[in-house]
């Protein structure tokens, strides 16, 4: 072990802060930790919109779903997939952007999540705490528009950040050995793995909802998986610009 994975092993969603404001350097120096994470192809393609205006955070939160840390924390920021810049960048050589590849989604959004976790990452190191708000693509077209974004830039998710005020336990995560398969997928011990997973993590949320909430995780997948996921995206991606071919 070192301080590094010690850090990365101690991460939990923070969603309660205190009243302490972080200070824009600071949010500059956590950007500048995202923008240094690996990108494909250098393309480069993640844009960050840091939402002052209190009705633009009120609106959010709306979109969210109500989730209340989106209007209350110090910072929020909405991570946007974004390859406006990239055609700006052909255009500047007289050259025309061959876009709409889902190839090109998948890489710009991979970028965004690895900027993301890079710019998360460093906010914990720094004493911060954050959780990412996928919530806001219950109303992503609203979003949009909100933040006016152009074609080809879509907001994958937001992250609330702040001085945590809270001091969740970390929550348990499935065994190594159900997700490191030896040289092919191998999956024949996995129920019961995953059997005994469930356990430790019904004991997680016993504990932390003083008996309140008590759910496995595969019971909470089977909670959720069988519902509809957010159909709208696929309409939305198709009007900016994204997976047209
Ligand atoms: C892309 C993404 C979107 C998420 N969206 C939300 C959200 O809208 N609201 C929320 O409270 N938590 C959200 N989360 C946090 C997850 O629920 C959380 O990471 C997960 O339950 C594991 O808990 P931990 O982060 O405390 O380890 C999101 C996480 C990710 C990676």
């Amino acid at each position: 072990m070192n301080q590094v994975i010690e850090l990365l092993n101690s991460h939990r969603s923070i969603r309660k802060f205190t009243y302490q404001p972080v200070a824009q350097e600071i949010i500059n120096t956590l950007v500048q930790a995202g923008q240094a994470a690996a990108t494909s192809s250098f393309i480069q393609a993640c844009t960050v919109i840091q939402v002052n205006d209190s009705n633009k955070r009120s609106q959010l939160m709306e979109c969210s779903g109500g989730q209340a840390y989106v209007g209350e924390a110090p910072v929020f920021l909405v991570l946007c997939a974004d390859m406006q810049r990239n055609k700006l960048a052909c255009e500047m050589n007289d050259a025309e952007i061959n876009s709409g590849y889902t190839e090109q989604f998948i890489t710009a959004t991979v970028d965004v999540g690895l900027f993301a976790q890079n710019l998360t990452v460093a906010a914990e190191s720094l004493g911060l705490g954050a959780v990412y708000i996928g919530g806001i693509r219950n109303q992503i077209a609203r979003v949009a528009d909100l933040l006016e974004l152009p074609d080809m830039v879509y907001p994958v998710f937001g992250i609330c950040l702040g001085y945590p005020d809270q001091n969740p336990e970390v929550k348990p995560r499935l065994p190594v050995e159900v997700v490191l398969k030896q040289d092919s997928y191998n999956d024949s011990n996995d129920q019961q793995t995953i059997a005994e997973y469930d356990k430790s993590v019904s004991d997680y949320y016993r504990t932390r909802t003083g008996g309140n909430k008590d759910m496995t995780w595969s019971e909470q997948m089977s909670g959720m998986l069988t519902k509809e996921a957010r159909p709208h995206m696929k309409a939305f991606l198709k009007d900016r610009g994204f997976l047209l071919k």
